[in-house]
């Protein structure tokens, strides 16, 4: 088996998917890279070989003969960037979200059909262990039928990470509900079987539009500068990008195509830093505490007053990997993608759906809350997607 010619294209934090997928011998290697910043090219040679191509514009990897392209840029580049390789008949891995609008994704959906080209969305949260074991559970039957979900997002580091750098400023993402909730939203929808189609939101920028210090970190990365034990309480957060006009407190409430009702809560200054889910069915309820390390999910099925044990639990252990070991599984399936095609756990309509529901209700947040519908995609192109692209 000849190793697959694989393309990067953006080398910051999550340039970490490169080094799962540099396989040399076993069946994937990479052979280009491309970022804008020269400095972060600099390594490439040491990290992937001396022959790696390397370039600061993606468009001269459109004729390096790639098996395929890892599109690892700032959201809103992602439509572009996809829509060039994807008309290049390159098969694309492409970041969540998959475009920091719903038009944005309904092009690329349609780019690929028409083009015939493999499009691959990155949600690695369907492959990470609580995700699948709370599905795992659902679909036997566990808590009956579902009709609600609600999630609770604590950002903890959201200081940190996100209102330092190009995510705080609304062109680059439209806003956090949907540049992190993509993920919750995908989850919500996975777990319930639906998708949403009607919105409300509400939330604002509450905490870090107080302070005042600002500095322009274009060419840094987040790891360079990543401190979380040194800033605490929040509004001791220094050195803020220039440009902060996202929300850092955000809810939304959805209706689903199925009759499902979910809600999702995400907020940038909490203590704590990860995600519960509580989705309650006709027969009963379950709910994750913790969720990328040790977990365990607790399902109460009889009636009684407050009973922290629950009824029945279920114990995860850490799994290997970045991402609570979602992220080695999702190169995985993406690598299988290219060489086989045919559907994947991930799916690109599930992702368009995930972006469609954050930016609706994006919409709604800063227009008084008022409710917004959400139109599905073209059946179509959606057929195409859901028959594995063929
Ligand atoms: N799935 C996950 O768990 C997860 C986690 C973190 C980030 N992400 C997503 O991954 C993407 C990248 O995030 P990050 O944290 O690595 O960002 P980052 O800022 O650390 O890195 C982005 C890199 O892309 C380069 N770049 C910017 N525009 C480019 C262009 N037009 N062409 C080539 N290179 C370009 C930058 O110079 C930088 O090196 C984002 O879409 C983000 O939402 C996903």
């Amino acid at each position: 088996m000849n190793d697959l010619r694989l393309g990067v294209i953006g080398l910051g934090v999550r340039g970490d998917l490169a080094d799962l997928a540099h396989r040399p011998g076993a069946g994937s290697r990479v052979v280009a890279c491309c970022d804008v910043d020269p400095k972060a090219l600099s390594g490439v040679s040491d990290r992937f070989g001396p022959g790696v191509e390397t370039t600061t514009d993606h468009r001269e990897l459109l004729s390096a003969g790639l098996d395929g392209v890892l599109v690892l840029t700032p959201d809103h580049t992602h439509e572009r960037i996809a829509l060039d390789f994807l008309s290049g008949r390159v098969p694309v891995f492409l970041e969540k979200p998959m475009a920091i609008t719903t038009a944005g994704c309904d092009r690329l959906l349609a780019a690929a059909q028409a083009a015939g080209t493999r499009l691959y969305v990155g949600h690695n949260m369907r492959h990470m262990p609580v995700v699948k074991a709370m599905r795992r559970l659902i679909d036997a039957g566990a808590i009956g039928q579902v009709k609600a979900i609600w999630c609770r997002h604590f950002v903890g580091h959201g200081g940190d990470f996100y209102f330092k750098d190009w995510h705080a400023d609304r062109r680059n993402t439209t806003g956090l509900l949907l540049q992190k909730g993509a993920h919750d939203l995908d989850v919500i929808h996975w777990l319930a079987g639906g998708y949403s189609r009607l919105v409300t939101g509400m939330g604002g920028l509450v905490v870090y539009g107080d302070i005042q210090s600002r500095r322009d970190r274009t060419g840094e990365r987040m790891t360079d500068w990543l401190a979380p034990e040194l800033n605490w309480p929040p509004l001791q957060q220094r050195d803020l990008n220039p440009v902060v006009d996202v929300e850092d407190l955000s809810m939304m409430q959805m209706r689903l195509d199925n009759g499902v009702f979910a809600s999702y809560q995400q907020c940038h200054f909490t203590p704590d830093y990860w995600r519960n889910y509580t989705v309650i069915g006709t027969e009963g309820r379950i709910e994750n505490f913790g969720d990328a390390g040790d977990v365990t999910i607790k399902i109460w099925n009889r009636r009684s007053d407050y009973h922290a044990d629950a009824d029945d639990s279920v114990q995860l252990q850490a799994a290997p990997g970045s991402h609570g070991g979602a992220d080695p599984r999702l190169i995985e399936e993406f690598l299988d993608f290219v060489r086989r095609g045919g559907t994947t756990v991930t799916s690109p309509v599930a992702a368009r759906e995930a972006v469609a529901a954050g930016y609706a209700a994006t919409q709604s947040l800063r227009s008084g809350g008022l409710p917004v519908e959400i139109p599905p995609p073209d059946p179509a192109v959606a057929a195409y997607f859901d028959n594995g692209q063929r």
